[in-house]
């Protein structure tokens, strides 16, 4: 208890002397709002003990610096590794990585130049213990100011349910179209969150695909071993007794065999107890998108990598609704197998159900908990038949995730769109699960370099786009033509697919 109060008072004391010290949005000599920061974020970038990166934009190309505060208030002297800073669509991306930091830490930012410098942002470094929590959201997927207005409520709420969160992962498509206008109406919703903490942020296919190094451009990400940086990136990170491989999934439609080779060895490189993906598109969903070959393929290729590497859960999105499925391996029921949740959506962009999905891609045994989060009728799974359910909109998704030793558990909740008659919000959990495991079992049984070079990758995406054609025209396409009755109906009854 004695604890927390100085902690409390540290961290007001170091506020009031990062803020009086001209550090809040302050224009010294008139104004410089060209140059004052604006997208501002800190992700995740090697070692999360000791390291994070750092992206902001300026109007203006002019120069301007991070500053670390600790706790008090005093500056720290962290080493700072500047990118260039690049001209991009109208505005100015600057890259940092700011290395040296003590585990376990709480650090306090400011960037800036002597005429302008950003609010303070906060953080917090890995102090390497077993124990840790940390919120998942998925497909903001907005355009207009009101619904990321709404999206930044939902991760309010989530903020206030586990407020000891150590990190915020967001599963991919941040945006609807990736114009400047909608990154701003993120930034304007979503500044004061993100300059809460670190992100892991992942690339979903909204997020610039087909703009080269997009994604790369808007975050400061640990590129060294990703297969490709064109249209998003993988890469991974050590927290507490997990480690955290973030596929991306806009890699040669879903997957390259560059990709799946890198994640085995990067989870055959770990004897870390939990081995976590992150990524966007979900292998196993009811949503409108579950019937597209990209995504079902996974469920051949990444199914048979996790499950040579024990990966224990799989979380992401896409798809715009909840379900996790049970334990799977090798596309089987299996308690030791693989988790795979699908996190529902934090935006306003919700999907239907396509419950005959279920007869062709996806064995209905294997869903553990789903629920849609869509106006209108809805077909559930109850665990033996389906059901239609008049379904009102039960508002956006998030997941709080705690891991505790050799336990690990995840509760999903929605917050509604509306607050109830006293004008508080309106929480409801939607699933809750544990997942346990014997600790200090995994071993590292890769050690070598896990680079792709540039020649290796491009010789593999004939051979990945042969893989991916062989399984749609095998093995997805038959089972398409068996369920198009089923897929006409839909068009017919409600004017989309
Ligand atoms: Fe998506």
């Amino acid at each position: 208890m004695k604890k927390n109060l100085l902690k409390v008072i540290s961290v007001i004391l170091c506020l009031a002397v990062v803020m009086t010290g001209s550090a809040f949005m302050a224009f010294a000599d008139g104004t410089a709002p060209d140059e004052a920061p604006f997208r501002i974020s800190v992700t995740m970038n090697g070692d999360a003990s000791t390291q994070r990166g750092f992206c902001w934009y300026t109007k203006a190309n002019v120069d301007n610096a991070v500053k670390i505060y600790d706790e008090l208030g005093a500056a720290v002297a962290a080493t700072v590794t500047y990118e260039e800073v690049i001209e991009w669509d109208g505005n100015y991306c600057h890259q940092a990585v700011v290395s040296g930091l003590e585990a376990g830490k709480t650090y306090f930012y400011t960037i800036g130049n002597d005429k302008v410098e950003s609010p303070v942002g906060t953080f917090k470094t890995d102090d390497g213990n077993d124990s840790f929590n940390f919120i998942a959201i998925a497909d903001v997927q907005a355009s207009s100011d009101e619904n990321f207005a709404a999206a930044a409520k939902v991760v309010e709420a989530a903020q206030a349910t586990m407020p000891d969160y150590e990190f915020i992962v967001n599963l991919g498509d941040f945006t609807n179209d990736s114009t400047n206008e909608e990154w701003d109406f993120y930034d304007k919703n979503f500044k004061a969150i993100n300059a809460s903490t670190t992100l892991v942020p992942i690339s979903g296919n909204h997020d610039g695909l087909g703009v080269e190094h997009w994604f790369n451009n808007m975050f400061c990400l640990d590129t060294s071993e990703s297969v490709q940086v064109k249209d998003g990136v993988n890469y991974s990170f050590d927290y507490g007794n997990a480690h955290i491989a973030v596929l991306n999934t806009n890699d040669i439609l879903a997957m390259s065999n560059a990709q799946l080779k890198w994640l085995k060895n990067d989870m055959n490189g770990t004897d870390k107890d939990w081995k976590i993906v992150f990524m966007h598109k979900s292998p196993y969903s009811l949503g409108k998108d579950a019937k597209w070959p990209d995504a079902l393929y996974l469920q051949k290729s990444l199914a048979k990598v996790l499950d040579k590497c024990d990966v224990d859960i799989v979380m992401s999105g896409h798809d715009h609704m909840y379900l996790r499925t049970k334990a799977l391996e090798n596309n089987k029921l299996s308690d030791d197998g693989t988790v795979y949740v699908l996190a529902g959506t934090a935006g306003t962009k919700r999907y239907e159900v396509r419950s005959f999905l279920a007869d062709h891609y996806l064995d209905t045994d294997f869903i553990a908990a789903m629920t849609v989060q869509k106006n209108g009728y809805a077909n559930y799974w109850n665990g033996s038949d389906w059901t239609q359910t008049k379904q009102t909109n039960v508002g956006g998704a998030f997941n709080c995730v705690s891991v505790n030793g050799g336990t690990l558990t995840v509760t999903a909740y929605v917050l509604a769109d509306e607050p109830d008659a006293n004008g508080n919000d309106v929480i409801t959990v939607i699933d809750t699960y544990t997942i346990t495991k014997e600790t200090g079992k995994n071993e590292i049984t890769f050690t070598g370099d896990n680079t792709t070079s540039e020649l290796e990758y491009n010789l593999g995406i004939v051979p990945s786009f042969l893989r991916l054609a062989a399984y749609a025209l095998g093995e997805w396409l038959p089972k398409f033509l068996f369920m198009l009755p089923d897929l006409l109906d839909v068009v017919i009854n409600e004017g989309t697919f």
